[in-house]
């Protein structure tokens, strides 16, 4: 029998302008776990949400993680794992999300204060973290109180496992869920998270697929120190020129990637799969609209899906230590530090990439002839997921998208990467389901970074929903 949602769905509108409250305070806290002065705030965030639990009723604990690798300085900020409801006759659900946020600052082009919450005249709701995951995140703690405002019994136990270092890699939380997977995670039915985002803005989708991430860096050292290019430009070597060639020769400018072995890597197309392509609901449109821009390498939805989820790409981030503000500084860097990274997919072996894009690195350079020294080295990398739909998690999902917005999900594999996807399936040996809130135009990781309250909302309608069909699905 269908559940009866209408008086959740009703506490939830009833409720939301605490809700995004709620939001506000999260949005404020910067917790941002790539910026090393920034981890008291990611701390902060964390109790937050650990507080925030509790006063819900859940059984909350912080584990800690223990020291930040390569900065044995830092302590990892602790994941916050919590039950709510302890029902032998019930399913027991795993949540992920993460509370960490990229950074963000005013300067880098933002509308709006980037760590204060805020709503324009289209009930779009601006800042760091909204729709990457804070919004998603506190979708869970606000299913779990309009449940209790609505006198509505939970349908589930509910295990909730929230990180402060996905933005980074995920350091050290590999470790742990194996760790868990047969004492804190022993009971969990099935697992769900709320990371991505829907392929344009109308229609949800459930997703089965995600990219890896190998992410490198290229440091070219020379000069004792920063050098005036009057008195040394044509006489010294420079870090720059040598790192800006072997940088240039990694991808073309349609996506190509020049490292030899990695496109060798990939798992060939199936005519099952190419069919896949077609019935989803994107257009180029959406893709203009999520760029911006008309400034797309091809000219046609199959092949952007298929580039975006099912073949590699290597995309250039930054170089450290280059002259990077604004003016005409005539600095020659003596240290520069060039970043990069592979979104990978089936079959490709993280170590196989790294070990094709060392030798090719220092084999290109070796061709440069340059007095300057050269070091690549890995900064973290992160297994890409393809798992079944065709699963109970996933039919309870599709069941809750049409009740709550009246249309069936699209099926979708995503370009991103969450690095423990993949931890979650293998150590729990559960089905794992990417079930997400925000939508294509939100800008995770850009400037002016925002959740829809309609998605916000429904999202939390969607949530609780999902967990009454999850809690009565047949098995399949
Ligand atoms: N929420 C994203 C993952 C994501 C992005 C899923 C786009 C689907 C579409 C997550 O917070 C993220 O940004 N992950 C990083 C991981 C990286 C640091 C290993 C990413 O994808 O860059
Ligand atoms: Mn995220
Ligand atoms: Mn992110």
């Amino acid at each position: 029998m269908a559940p009866q949602l209408d008086p959740y769905f009703k506490k939830v509108d009833e409720l939301s302008e605490s809700f995004i409250d709620r939001l506000r305070k999260a949005v404020a806290i910067p917790s941002v776990s790539a910026e090393d002065e920034r981890r008291p705030e990611v701390v902060r965030m964390g109790q937050f949400l650990a507080d925030e639990l509790k006063k819900l009723g859940a059984e909350v604990e912080q584990r800690p993680l223990g020291k930040q690798p390569h900065k044995e300085h830092l302590d990892l900020p602790p994941v916050v794992v919590a039950r709510y409801g302890n029902d032998k006759n019930k399913r027991t659900i795993l949540v992920y999300g993460h509370y960490d946020v990229q950074p963000a600052q005013i300067e880098d082009g933002w509308a709006t204060k980037p760590f204060e919450l805020t709503i324009d005249d289209k009930d779009r709701m601006f800042g760091r973290g909204s729709t990457d995951d804070k919004g998603p995140v506190l979708g869970w703690l606000n299913a779990i109180e309009a449940h209790q405002k609505a006198g509505i019994d939970f349908p589930v136990n509910l295990l909730c496992c929230f990180e402060g270092m996905e933005e980074y890699g995920s350091e050290g939380l590999d470790d742990f869920i194996n760790a868990e997977a047969k004492k804190y995670f022993k009971d969990a039915d099935a697992v769900c998270i709320s990371d991505n985002y829907w392929l344009g803005t109308e229609k949800p989708c459930l997703t089965y697929g995600l990219r890896g991430c190998n992410y490198y860096s290229i440091e070219v050292s020379g000069p004792g120190q920063d050098l005036h290019s009057g008195v040394f430009g044509g006489t010294a070597q420079e870090p720059m020129t040598d790192l800006i060639n072997v940088m240039s020769k990694l991808v073309d400018n349609q996506g190509k990637i020049l490292i030899p072995g990695i496109n060798e890597m990939v798992a060939p197309v199936t005519e099952e799969e190419k069919k896949l392509y077609g019935p989803i609901a994107y257009t180029m449109d959406n893709l203009y609209e999520s760029l911006g821009s008309k400034t797309g390498i091809f000219d046609n939805k199959e092949q952007t899906l298929m580039a975006r989820w099912r073949y590699p790409s290597l995309s250039l981030h930054g170089v450290e230590g280059a002259f990077s503000a604004p003016g005409a500084k005539t600095v020659i860097p003596a240290k520069v530090t060039g970043k990069f990274s592979i979104r990978t997919v089936p079959d490709m072996k993280p170590e196989a990439v790294t070990e094709a894009v060392y030798k090719y690195v220092k084999d290109e350079f070796a061709k440069l002839n340059s007095k300057n020294k050269l070091n690549v080295y890995l900064q973290h990398d992160g297994k890409w997921w393809v798992a079944s739909p065709s699963h109970w998690n996933f039919s309870a999902a599709a069941k809750a998208v049409k009740q709550v917005f009246g249309t069936d999900p699209d099926y979708t594999r995503e370009g991103g990467s969450i690095p423990v996807t993949l931890t979650f399936e293998e150590a729990t040996g559960k089905n794992v389901l990417l079930l997400p809130m925000g939508s294509s135009t939100d800008g995770a990781h850009s400037i002016n970074e925002k959740l829809d309250r309609r998605n916000y909302i429904e999202g939390t309608k969607l949530l609780g929903a999902y967990l009454h069909y999850v809690a009565e699905e047949k098995m399949t």
